[in-house]
């Protein structure tokens, strides 16, 4: 045996004195987040509060944080995280030291918006451009939207993002909404329901999300500082209830505030908003990004709560650790937002080093974004059966811009950067279809003239501008009712951050668009041939003056990349339409509750009051008895159904359980949307619940059931600021659109 010399013995008791006086090693993780940040600097605090875009070293640029731009700074002490992956929104700060990553944060609704190309590879990272927000709203089909966020939330994960800044649940306040197209509705319920299937889609692949704005971001006029004026009530039951739903429904790792102020105050400097509503009320334990350069005074954000200031600046850090310094700021609650910052850095992949591949499985997820547009288009107008296109059809004069070049999302943050968009074209040619050649050619050369005529944009971020559509003389178009069996006329519409829409030559139709409509419609019916209308747009658009002059009216949204074969697969009747209207066509924009209280541009408002109250879409033209072009809710199929045994028990006090059973009594297969609304004692109507069927062939059944708690009789109290039920009658309504209602019942409430 070998004997431990003295000596040995000597270093191995030196050895372990030094280990164990030492200092342990902080690092994120396997140390305490306490630990973590009592290990760091002030300054490092005070960065971490406000991510790391080293694109504004002096502060944001004039027009997005203001006085910012006056102060010189050194540029910040970590590099180029941004590039991390190049194209996304933001990145956090990193202290490699303490095991702190910078974690990557992309857009946003319609796919992952990252930059397609890099300048060191050949490869590409393109993203899949699903439907809009709208068209998922009108599918009413929250499975499906769930799997979309799946696909989101992988390729998220694949191309090392670890928050995707989606979904986007603001309320579709009116139709010129500039960015109408990223949200889902103008209904609370729809939109939080949509919003919590996305967000348990996305986070179940291991990634995070930001629902935004929060809240009231309901235009894009003055959106960095408008003051919308918002009583109580309104706020809670209407702008608020969509983010309750989700954040209770789906747990988002994050909330994306909003730009404007809601009453005077920024929402990204609101307490109210961020801690009391937001975390004390509802629970929400994650955390508060602001919306990129929001806001004006960081500290007041930093006390509110919202925790990480993005993009980020080391100017910016740098005031918030002075206001400690100078005593303006508690540094407890740099500490209480940091906290907020790790918890949710713990939760990615990146903190976690998972290997992502770059690759995901784009094919397999654009049979996904094809499912989900089938779902989401909406059939307005189906006269004596125009469609689905008979056996018959061989050649369609299609026209309109817009089947060549399909628009499948808006601009800005909410657009994707895919690697194709099938045109309607494409889409019809793939399946079968001809298109006479010399028509598109004259639109190939159309649309060249146009571009040049209305120049480049000055921004990847600034809306398109609008292509004008071509005018054919009636005796062009004679030449194609003789030689094609049916019309075909693609109205597009395009939006996107920075502005709202117009009413003229956006909401209404174009002179273009109106005599096309007009010559079509004689030309070809004095054929005996028919004319189909397919919108191809991101928002409302007036539709009673002219749908006399369609046979049919597809409402096919901005439906993603897979556009053409979606769209076309409908018209065939691959597929029988079975979305539904989330939000109204009023007949004309001055039916629109909010029409004379939306900020005009032109005007530079510094306010929006939000006069019609809680009479927002259908609530208002059900109260008022006005007569919508389409109501909310309305969608036809190329089928018909019944709903029988329409049963509505009571269970206990305020707890229904309600039964019906809906049979497809035509000749297609198709899927029908069961609605349950209750009326209140104010008079307002409110959907409460939905179901969609599963495809019910020929004189299939299926029976749906829904049960309503006493939560779907609650009102917002605003003096005593709390949810209640006032005992009395409501009326329980179920139908298939908010107009065409099956049954009622009343019910009295103790
Ligand atoms: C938009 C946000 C977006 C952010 C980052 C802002 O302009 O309002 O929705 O997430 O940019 O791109």
């Amino acid at each position: 045996m070998k004997l431990v010399s003295r000596r040995n013995i000597y270093l191995l008791l030196g050895a372990f004195v030094i280990a164990s006086c030492s200092p342990k090693k902080i690092e994120l993780g396997t140390s305490s987040n306490k630990d973590v940040i009592a290990a760091m600097t002030l300054k490092e605090k005070a960065q971490v509060l406000v991510g790391n875009d080293p694109g504004f070293p002096r502060g944001y640029p004039s027009g997005f944080g203001g006085a910012d731009t006056l102060f010189n700074s050194e540029p910040p002490v970590v590099g180029q995280t941004k590039q991390i992956v190049p194209g996304a929104a933001g990145t956090t700060y990193p202290i490699p030291r303490l095991g702190i990553p910078a974690i990557v944060l992309a857009d946003g609704p319609a796919g992952v918006r990252i930059a397609p190309q890099r300048p060191d590879t050949s490869k590409t990272y393109y993203a899949t451009a699903f439907p809009i927000e709208t068209l998922l709203a009108c599918s009413w089909d929250t499975a499906t939207v769930r799997k979309v966020g799946e696909c989101m939330g992988n390729e998220a994960l694949e191309y090392g993002v670890d928050i995707l800044l989606a979904p986007a649940l603001n309320i579709h306040r009116n139709p010129l909404g500039g960015r109408n197209f990223e949200y889902y509705s103008e209904d609370p319920l729809i939109s939080g329901e949509m919003a919590a299937a996305m967000v348990n889609g996305v986070q179940s692949m291991g990634v995070g999300t930001s629902i935004k704005h929060f809240a009231a971001n309901n235009n894009e006029t003055n959106r960095m500082s408008i003051d919308a004026k918002i009583d109580d009530k309104t706020l809670h039951e209407t702008y608020l209830k969509g983010f309750e739903i989700a954040v209770k429904k789906s747990h988002p790792w994050t909330v994306m505030s909003a730009y404007n102020k809601i009453n005077g105050v920024y929402c990204s400097e609101n307490p109210d908003l961020l801690d009391s509503i937001l975390r004390k009320s509802w629970g929400f334990d994650g955390l508060v990004m602001t919306d990129w350069f929001a806001g004006r005074d960081r500290i007041k954000q930093v006390i509110a709560g919202n925790d990480l200031l993005m993009p980020g600046s080391s100017y910016i850090a740098e005031k918030i650790a002075e206001a400690v310094q100078n005593g303006t700021l508690d540094e407890k609650l740099l500490d209480r937002n940091v906290d907020r910052i790790l918890n949710v850095i713990k939760k990615t992949p990146r903190f976690n080093h998972y290997t992502y591949s770059e690759t995901p499985d784009l094919k397999a997820h654009a049979k996904i974004a094809e499912q989900i547009a089938l779902e989401g288009m909406v059939l307005l107008k189906n006269s004596d059966d125009a469609l689905p296109f008979t056996n018959d059809i061989k050649s369609i004069a299609a026209f309109g811009i817009g089947t060549f070049q399909t628009i499948a999302v808006g601009t800005g943050s909410g657009n994707v950067n895919r690697a194709y968009t099938i045109s309607l074209n494409e889409g019809l040619l793939a399946q079968g279809y001809n298109i006479p050649e010399e028509l598109k050619g004259l639109y190939e050369a159309h649309v060249e003239s146009e571009k040049k005529r209305v120049g480049e944009k000055s921004s990847y971020f600034q809306p398109d501008i609008m292509l004008k559509e071509k005018d054919w003389s009636a005796a062009d178009l004679s030449k194609y009712a003789q030689t094609c069996d049916i019309a075909l006329f693609t109205i597009s519409r395009t939006s996107g951050e920075f502005a709202d829409r117009k009413i003229q030559d956006d909401f209404a139709l174009t002179q273009e668009e109106q005599n096309m409509l007009k010559k079509l419609s004689k030309v070809f019916h004095a054929k005996n041939k028919k004319l189909i209308v397919v919108l191809n747009v991101g928002g409302v658009v007036e539709t009673a003056s002219w749908k006399l002059y369609a046979d049919a009216i597809l409402l096919a949204w901005q439906p993603g990349q897979e556009a053409g074969t979606a769209i076309t697969q409908i018209l065939k009747g691959d597929v029988s339409p079975s979305g539904k209207l989330s939000m109204t066509f009023p007949q004309k924009y001055t039916d629109v509750p909010s029409a004379t209280y939306f900020p005009d541009a032109s005007k530079d408002p510094k306010k929006v009051t939000y006069t019609e109250g809680l009479h927002v879409g259908y609530k208002y033209y059900l109260a008022k008895g006005i007569k919508p072009s389409y109501e909310f809710g309305f969608g036809l199929s190329y089928t018909s159904f019944e709903a029988k045994d329409i049963t509505v028990s009571a269970k206990e006090d305020g707890v229904y359980d309600c039964d019906v059973t809906i049979t497809n009594s035509g000749n297609f297969s198709g899927k029908e949307v069961v609605q349950l609304y209750i009326k209140n004692q104010e008079g307002i109507v409110k959907l409460k619940d939905f179901a969609k069927t599963n495809t019910l062939n020929k004189g299939e059944s299926s029976k749906i059931n829904m049960v309503l708690t006493h939560d779907d009789f609650t009102s917002y109290n605003a003096e005593k600021k709390h949810w209640e039920v006032q005992p009395g009658s409501y009326q329980i309504m179920i139908g298939n659109s908010c107009e065409n209602i099956w049954f009622t019942k009343d019910v009295e409430l103790k």
